[in-house]
């Protein structure tokens, strides 16, 4: 595919290209792929509404690119390679001409078990091929997936099922993760305690760990598939039919469905992904996300896949059997691309250069990083010491709502900065608006990051509620889609991602709206009120703190400490591990202006440790409250 920029000119042309004549730029590049019917427009847009159409009334299947395009050429090329959480256990590759005939057999099944076009069905599975193949089966016979991280928990993942009415889930019966064994099934049986819209749950055999079918529900994958045809032809999808929903956090506190269309996502995660880490036929590229996240659609699936790619998929976690397990795998598989997140990198430079050294890293050509922002220890210790200073590392800035990387480096063709995403990918125009919507032009400015022209993979509703759409993401400054960060553009034009300006907390490189996590709290029966907010964390980058007014006369046992665990049990219950609060603090109240709005900023800079700056507190309600916070939180 002739989509590749080779040089610093070449960047600079081609950016130059996509905003002068943005439509023949994107025809340029989508020419490259395979379309049942080419489209009559390549994009009708406006952001008031807003509408976004990439290659009108094109007809094409995002498999038949991955699949049929290219099996002449790549029948007995490895697309993924499995690597399984037991390093004593032997890894799996599957060439392309494998993975197609699971993908058809896979769809038959779906379409067995009367999936039809446009049905809505839940992946909730650990990282192994088969969330792949399910993915990309759903693609084939044009079912939108949502994909549910394997994480969260039983009520997260029903509430995911009621909002997009979906009729099945796939998942597993458990999930292995270091050094244990998650029960996954059982989640699932939770989760459709209560009537639901499933009609049909899918059962992939894993760990083999007991679990309770229901009859006339549950099937299990294997039994499935027994006899199942490996030949299938894909549903002609128009351009702007739904691939797929992705939940997410945001500032309100019930997630949203971000929706995705078969189109303008298949050419852009293709495009970047070739760009920005420069894959080269014959290159083992590896990105360690979930694919229940959209790193792992758009950048272990889509992306690698419909350009032809070897993709490793990893089961485990970074630090079993022990803290190089990264480093062993890299040099296992002769890694050429590897691509994480910062919290990643933190976390195993706390255990030193050990583990680090003992393995042959010497296959690696570029490093990248996502999800949240590096910071320069990190950023420098990933380039000296896995890059051995002669991989450029890529930081790419996107989100589940872009689909596919907007800023980040080209590796070896435009510079890089630690810490900096550097500079907008073609066809990406960004603008930085103060917070009355005035763009700030020319460099050294800092402010709000929007995007003012529509790019092929960006979100186009959120699924059922498309207001929630304009009001989110388009009302705050009309006529851009805002993205909810801070950034910073220095005396040389390169960006610098400052973190969310609303109320979502970045943990581990996950979205967590502090509304969300608030709601979870006041499940508890003795909460009475309850604030979030983020702080910096060593490893996390950010961590939850959680400040809560309790009706402790209420209880006649608990003690604050006692509490402080109920309420982080609770919030693991209702929405998963992963949004536990690091610290919960019982207090009497909370600061509020005397219009009964909590002072957030007060609560953030509590949480940091620092009472330098708290401002004039004498306007608050409860001033007294101030001194409270302080004191309980050590700080006195
Ligand atoms: O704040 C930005 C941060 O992650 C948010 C998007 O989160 P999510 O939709 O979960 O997608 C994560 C993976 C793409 C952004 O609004 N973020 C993501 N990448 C970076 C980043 N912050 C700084 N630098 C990055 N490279």
């Amino acid at each position: 595919m002739a989509l590749k920029i080779n040089s610093l000119g070449g960047y600079i042309h081609e950016y130059q290209k996509s905003v002068n004549t943005p439509e023949k730029f994107w025809a340029e590049i989508a020419d490259n792929f395979y379309w049942r019917k080419k489209w009559d427009k390549v994009v009708e847009w406006n952001f008031e509404e807003p509408r976004v159409e990439w290659f009108k009334n094109a007809k094409l299947n995002i498999t038949e690119n991955i699949f049929e395009r290219n099996l002449f050429t790549h029948a007995d090329k490895p697309a993924i390679i499995w690597e399984p959480n037991d390093p004593n256990e032997a890894h799996i590759t599957l060439t392309y001409k494998e993975l197609y005939e699971k993908v058809c057999q896979f769809a038959n099944v779906l379409k067995g078990k009367g999936i039809e076009k446009g049905d809505r069905v839940i992946i909730y599975m650990p990282m192994v091929p088969e969330a792949a193949i399910a993915m990309l089966a759903c693609a084939r016979v044009g079912a939108v997936h949502s994909i549910v991280f394997a994480g969260f928990s039983s009520s997260a993942l029903a509430d995911r099922i009621e909002d997009c009415k979906a009729k099945m889930v796939i998942t597993s019966d458990g999930n292995f993760r270091g050094t244990k064994k998650i029960p996954v099934k059982a989640v699932v049986d939770e989760a459709l305690e209560a009537k639901s819209s499933i009609e049909n749950v899918i059962v992939l055999q894993r760990t083999k760990q007991d679990v309770t079918m229901t009859a006339g529900r549950d099937t299990w994958w294997h039994e499935a598939c027994e006899g199942v045809s490996t030949e299938n032809k894909a549903e002609e999808m128009d351009s702007e039919d739904m691939l797929f929903i992705l939940y997410t956090s945001g500032s309100t506190g019930k997630p949203k469905g971000v929706v995705h269309t078969c189109g303008g996502y298949m050419v852009y995660t293709a495009y970047t992904f070739q760009n920005v880490f420069h894959y080269n036929p014959g290159d083992i590229y590896w990105c360690t996300a979930d694919v229940g996240w959209i790193t792992g659609h758009s950048y272990i699936v889509y992306g690698p896949l419909v350009s032809g790619a070897t993709s490793m998929m990893f089961e485990g976690v970074p630090t079993f059997p022990d803290a190089g397990r990264f480093w062993e795998v890299v040099a296992k598989h002769k890694v050429n691309q590897f691509y994480t997140a910062p919290t990643a990198i933190r976390a195993l430079q706390a255990y030193g250069l050990d583990p680090v050294t003992k393995h042959d890293l010497s296959s690696l050509k570029v490093l990248g990083s996502v999800g949240e922002p590096i910071n320069e220890e990190a950023w420098h210790w990933y380039h000296t010491h896995i890059g051995k200073g002669k991989c450029p590392i890529v930081d790419t800035w996107w989100q589940t709502e872009t689909g596919g990387i907007l800023i980040s480096p080209l590796p070896g063709i435009t510079p890089t900065k630690p810490s900096y995403a550097t500079l907008p990918l073609p066809g990406v125009q960004p603008v930085i608006v103060d917070s009355e919507g005035k763009e700030l032009k020319g460099n050294s400015v800092e402010g709000n990051l929007c995007i003012k022209f529509p790019w092929p993979s960006m979100i186009r509703t959120t699924y059922g509620d498309h207001e929630r759409c304009r009001t989110t993401y388009f009302s705050t400054y009309p006529g851009m889609y805002f993205t909810g960060d801070g950034v910073k553009r220095d005396e040389d034009g390169y960006y610098r991602i400052l973190g969310r300006v609303d109320d979502v907390i970045n943990v581990s490189g996950h979205r967590m709206g502090t509304a969300e996590v608030e709601n979870a709290i006041n499940e508890h029966p003795l909460v009475i009120e309850s604030a979030v907010v983020g702080y910096p964390h060593d490893i996390k980058g950010q961590g939850i703190y959680a400040y809560v007014i309790a009706d402790m006369s209420a209880s006649e046992t608990d003690t604050e400490e006692e509490l402080a665990k109920e309420i982080i049990l609770t919030v693991s219950k209702i929405i998963g591990p992963i949004a536990k609060p690091d610290k919960v603090q019982i207090v009497s109240g909370l600061p509020k202006t005397r219009s009964g709005k909590i002072m957030r900023r007060i609560l953030r800079k509590v949480a940091e440790g620092d009472i330098s700056n708290l401002g004039d507190t004498s306007t608050l309600l409860n001033p007294e409250i101030v001194d409270e916070l302080i004191a309980k939180a050590g700080l006195a």
